[in-house]
């Protein structure tokens, strides 16, 4: 079976190009078959050999029935989304191929947005639910383990780490979300091996566990011992959102780098609610001066903007239809003030990893089919690496995969934290923000095309884009990575 089949059936799909394809052909148009099946209901009982159908079969009926369904939901249409989700119940499965995985995860977001029209029947379905950081971070772990995707970005992120302090004698890293040690522990190791010996080295972690950091802070200050360099560690527990900058005490004569991994798209759920009523943590983390400043310092920036020729910043691939308006810092101020105040620190070095997708569309249907696309292709990734019944496989993408995709879609306002946006947003927005980017290097490239040969990963390619990094599965990008600096204005 091919390995990349559930994106696949996806794309011949949303082509419109159902036909016979070769050896694996689907026999039967699936289109016929699905209007017979929506016309039937409780078919799934009356012909229990259902549960055979060949798998392209079912993944291309399963992806009609899943849009049919997000369609009804969209519409508030309870009856038909019932109907729907039932026929769904008969051919999706956690632990099936591919579709029937993905489908019984977007079956479950779908249904836990209609859910909450009925608030009370919704909270009394989650009220025994444990909300547990530590699963949260084990689930992270084993995509750590199970995947390259995070591994690529530690070792791309260190490298461009190693090139912008060589020669520095004082290092400080901040690292907005502390959880792995695999990726200091390999800077501290590479560190040590300096030509001009290693630089004191200052690490400030945040998370919003204690014991995590304690934990973190285990790890590395007993590496540090061992590899004899000067260390210090600095930890801040605190949610991102609530990230008072001052506390991150940025020294003077320092060296600074920042580093963030899947964490600067949370921020962007910050600025939905906040023009409409004026929340109260808005201005409780943020002094008022500081955002108007920031404000006037976006407005500036948004006009030398448009005065360039803004072409060539940003050339949309294809396939994307989003930034159709114009991005301005000062439309997600929060996004804004904080992407300001680590300019105002004055990186050296600021490293983003991001997930390379659209998923902070406005409307439920663009973040259903740009949710689908891209985890159709993360769980293929994992079809082509495990086992069906991989417990591991199970729960990253239960804890991880299936929870950002019910955050996606069932969902809104401040609680919507997924918003993923595409490479070509986020050099926009950070070049609003005072921003000049920093090519990746060769070097870089090289180490992570190594990893990819060293661990057997197939399937796996790195592209550069307008001198950042996207790690695509087959011809899918998936995650981006890019490289900054502190830029004067003049
Ligand atoms: C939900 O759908 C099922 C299957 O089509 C049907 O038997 C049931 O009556 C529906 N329930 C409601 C409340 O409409
Ligand atoms: C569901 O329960 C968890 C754990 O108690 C809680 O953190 C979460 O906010 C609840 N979600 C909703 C939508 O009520
Ligand atoms: C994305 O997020 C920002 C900030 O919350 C919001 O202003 C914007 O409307 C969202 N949607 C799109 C399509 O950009
Ligand atoms: C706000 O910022 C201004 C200038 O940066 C400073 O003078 C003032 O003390 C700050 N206010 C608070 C409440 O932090």
């Amino acid at each position: 079976m091919l390995p990349f089949k559930a994106r696949s059936l996806l794309l011949l799909l949303m082509a419109g190009m159902v036909q016979e394809e070769g050896s694996s052909s689907v026999t039967s148009s699936p289109l016929q078959f699905f209007s017979w099946m929506s016309l039937s209901p409780g078919f799934g009982s009356q012909y229990p050999w259902l549960g055979e159908l060949k798998s392209e079969q079912r993944g291309l009926c399963l992806i009609h029935l899943l849009v049919a369904c997000a369609n009804h939901v969209a519409a508030g249409s309870v009856e038909n989304a019932n109907i729907s989700l039932e026929h769904i119940s008969h051919l999706a499965s956690p632990d099936g191929d591919t579709m029937q995985r993905i489908a019984a995860y977007f079956t479950e977001a779908l249904a836990d947005r209609m859910l909450k029209a009925w608030p009370g029947l919704h909270k009394a379905l989650n009220s025994t639910k444990i909300s547990s950081v530590t699963e949260e971070i084990l689930a992270q772990k084993l995509f750590f383990d199970l995947c390259p995707f995070l591994k690529l970005s530690y070792v791309i992120t260190n490298q461009a780490i190693i090139e912008a302090m060589e020669g520095e004698k004082m290092v400080h890293i901040i690292d907005l979300n502390f959880f792995e040690p695999a990726q200091w522990i390999n800077l501290l190791q590479t560190l040590s091996a300096r030509p001009e010996g290693p630089p004191h080295l200052r690490i400030t972690g945040i998370h919003e566990r204690k014991e995590v950091l304690e934990q973190m802070a285990l790890r590395l200050t007993d590496e540090a011992e061992k590899l004899d360099i000067p260390f210090q560690f600095n930890p801040i527990v605190s949610k991102l959102e609530n990230l008072d900058v001052e506390s991150l005490r940025v020294k003077t004569g320092e060296a600074l780098a920042v580093s963030s991994v899947l964490q600067l798209h949370s921020l962007l759920a910050m600025d939905d609610e906040m023009p409409k009523r004026n929340s109260p943590t808005a201005s409780k983390t943020q002094n008022s001066s500081h955002l108007q400043r920031v404000l006037q310092m976006n407005q500036r920036t948004l006009g030398e903007w448009l005065e360039k020729d803004s072409v060539h910043l940003y050339s949309p691939s294809p396939d994307s239809a989003s930034v159709s308006t114009p991005l301005s810092l000062a439309a997600s101020p929060k996004m804004g003030s904080f992407l300001n105040a680590l300019w105002g620190l004055s990186p050296k070095l600021m490293v983003v990893t991001e997930q390379e997708s659209n998923h902070n569309g406005s409307t439920l249907m663009e973040r259903v089919m740009d949710a689908l696309n891209f985890y159709a292709a993360l769980f293929d990734c994992l079809e082509s690496t495990l086992p069906r019944g991989s417990i591991g496989r199970q729960k990253v993408e239960k804890m991880l995969f299936g929870e950002e995709i019910k955050n996606i879609i069932a969902c809104e306002g401040t609680e919507r934290k997924e918003r993923h946006e595409k490479l070509e947003k986020w050099i926009l927005r950070l070049e609003l923000a005072g921003f000049g980017r920093v090519p990746l290097s060769y070097h870089g490239i090289l180490q992570a095309k190594r990893l990819l040969q060293n661990y057997g990963y197939d399937g796996y390619r790195i592209k550069e884009e307008n001198g950042c990094l996207v790690i695509c599965w087959q011809d899918r990008p998936l995650f981006s990575v890019s490289a900054w600096r502190f830029r004067r204005y003049d």
